[in-house]
């Protein structure tokens, strides 16, 4: 897969021998489509969409071990269209800036000085350097190899020591974009080179929710959601295994969580199922408990394809949508 990290566009700014090597036109494609190998390409034959439900087995043991397999899922699930990846309150303030990486991919999402949000490979266009680290703060991003620096906008402020090249045009060098928008307290990106027609802010939630935008802003998941605290976990399984667990239904409630269940009308379990969200909820049993306060007296649980969960608790759900 090529990725950012193949647009190195100029030798080293310490001693430069030879002119800048341009990276093609503006913006230029920095996903390219994976190549295909032939087994990963078998294994995925031998799932039958047709198969009915009653008929259906466990997908095969490839899909969840090899390596080919996964890097067709990288870019063929979560290379294309929005991903979650990150909250609205990491760059509430002009200046804020985080990073991420999705698969090889390594990103930076900052909010400028004039407000505006934006994202970009976190790949410094003359050497490849990875250009910012962790979250926070910034009025730029200086690279830590040679000191290119970019503005918060992308702009390509400063090529150090870069003089008498020919034809090298700073503006042919800024970072490398990323579409990014806002879904209620999320921060989404899309790293293909689909086309949103429009104020993306406007029909994102369409494009990554489809039918079930309506009934999951109805149902609060929205910016009066305020950020307590991130934990992260490292689980040494396949992606698909901990989705797995989520989407069954509550299958393995009474069992793995005997005290939750107890908390739950069972009984009352429910799944919906829309084209690329599906919505689990159970009522609460009465209790008296404090513990089982944070239930509420129904809960839902919204998991986005491929791989993003919202658990909401709350006190009344609506389904009108
Ligand atoms: S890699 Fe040389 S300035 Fe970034």
């Amino acid at each position: 897969m090529a990725t950012a990290r193949s647009l190195a566009a100029l030798p080293s700014a310490g001693a430069p021998r030879s002119g800048p090597r341009r990276a093609g036109a503006w913006p230029p494609r920095v996903v390219a489509a994976a190549a295909e190998p032939e087994h990963a390409r078998r294994l995925v034959a031998e799932f039958d969409p047709a198969v009915p439900l009653e008929a259906a087995v466990t997908p095969p043991s490839g899909w969840y071990t090899d390596a080919d397999f996964l890097r067709l899922e990288i870019d063929r699930v979560f290379l294309r269209g929005w991903q979650a990846v990150g909250h609205i309150w990491q760059v509430e303030n002009p200046h804020d800036f985080f990073t991420g990486r999705l698969g090889n991919v390594e990103f930076v999402i900052c909010r400028d000085a004039n407000g505006n949000l934006n994202a970009f490979h976190n790949v410094c266009r003359h050497h490849a350097s990875l250009l910012a680290c962790g979250s926070g703060q910034k009025t730029c991003f200086q690279c830590p190899y040679h000191g290119w620096t970019y503005g918060l906008d992308g702009t390509l402020l400063k090529a150090t020591r870069i003089s008498g090249i020919k034809n090298f045009n700073k503006n042919d060098f800024g970072l490398v974009p990323v579409k990014v928008a806002t879904w209620g307290p999320f921060v989404l990106a899309r790293f293909d080179d689909e086309s949103t027609e429009g104020d993306v802010g406007d029909v994102v939630g369409d494009e990554w929710l489809g039918s079930a935008s309506k009934l999951l802003s109805t149902n609060g998941i929205d910016t009066s959601l305020p950020h307590i605290c991130r934990r992260e976990y490292i689980i040494n399984c396949n992606w698909k295994v901990f989705c797995d667990n989520y989407l069954d239904g509550g299958y393995h409630i009474p069992y793995a969580h005997g005290a939750l269940a107890s908390g739950l009308q069972l009984q009352s379990y429910e799944t919906l199922t829309y084209e690329r969200v599906s919505v689990q909820r159970c009522e609460s049993a009465p209790s008296e408990s404090d513990d089982l306060e944070r239930l509420g007296t129904k809960a839902l649980y919204a998991f986005v394809y491929p791989n993003f969960m919202i658990n909401r608790m709350t006190r009344t759900f609506s389904r009108e949508a």
